[in-house]
């Protein structure tokens, strides 16, 4: 059965707000919770950490060898056992594959392979440059990492208008690392600075650290925090399904607020 293989790029033009983390949590509940054929693409090319943050780090081919020396896509894609593949980057490329590379190029071999899968999701380089212009290339939709604060809000504008200017489509914000303090910027906030509806609010959470450590994306290795229950939601207004938080008090609570 072939998949309808929707491109999701997940920016930021700002290091360390959290999209390789967004990248491997969204891959690991759509394919886990909602049993759908997903692929992660480490679209930092230069600085690449998704197999870091996977446990995948051995492969005889990355996507350096399929943009640089045209090695089938195929070849260079990998099972992880978090339950879907993965297309690492090299974190020592060899000598002829750190040059200049066409924009167009990862759109055209991830569009090889768009048939195989539900969910195509591409991790991007924080910096403005092809790496990241390759992600808005290659992806049917974005979404945008930013955290509750003005400098990271700042970044995000700027990421928007980029994003608008190469006419690919925003599906949201990511507001991540928030720790619900009074000085943060609220979700209200974002949206009127940005006009673009926030999808998901994702708490500050030292599990996500932990599970980093252990290479298990926080929603597996911890789901019944908050962080994983945000994955979820968001993985599944992504995918168009109902899904609702499955844990006991979280239905008491909602009680108390009706
Ligand atoms: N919700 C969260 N709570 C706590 N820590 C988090 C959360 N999300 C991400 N982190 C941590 O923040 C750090 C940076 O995350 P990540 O590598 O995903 O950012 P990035 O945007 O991909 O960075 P870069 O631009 O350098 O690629 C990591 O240590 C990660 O574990
Ligand atoms: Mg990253």
């Amino acid at each position: 059965m072939s998949g309808t293989g929707k491109v999701i790029g997940v920016i930021s033009i700002k290091g360390g707000v959290g999209k390789t983390t967004v990248v491997s949590n969204l891959g690991a509940v759509l394919a886990q919770q909602f049993n759908k054929k997903v692929l992660v693409v480490d679209g930092n090319i230069t600085a690449p950490n998704l197999g870091l943050h996977l446990g995948v780090l051995k492969s005889k081919y990355t996507l350096h060898d399929v943009l640089y020396d045209n090695v089938p896509i195929w070849k260079a894609i990998r099972r992880s056992e978090h339950g879907f593949d993965v297309l690492t980057s090299s974190l020592v490329p060899g000598k002829s594959q750190r040059g200049r590379i066409n924009p167009y190029k990862l759109h055209n071999r991830v569009s090889q392979v768009k048939k195989d899968y539900d969910f195509i999701i591409v991790d991007s380089s924080p910096n403005l440059n092809e790496e990241m212009l390759s992600t808005m290339i290659a992806s049917d939709e974005l979404l945008v990492v930013t955290s509750p604060d003005y400098p990271t809000l700042s970044c995000t504008m700027h990421a928007i208008k980029v994003a608008k200017e190469r006419k690919t489509p925003i599906s949201g914000l990511v507001l991540n690392k928030v720790r619900d303090r009074s000085f943060e910027l609220s979700v209200q906030d974002v949206e009127n600075a940005t006009g673009v509806p926030v999808l998901s609010v994702i708490k500050d959470d030292v599990r996500v650290l932990e599970a980093l450590s252990k290479t298990t994306p926080a929603a597996l290795s911890a789901p019944k925090r908050d962080v994983s229950v945000s994955y979820c939601m968001l993985a599944a207004k992504l995918a168009g399904l109902e899904y609702s938080d499955p844990r006991p008090w979280s239905k008491v609570l909602g009680m108390f607020k009706r």
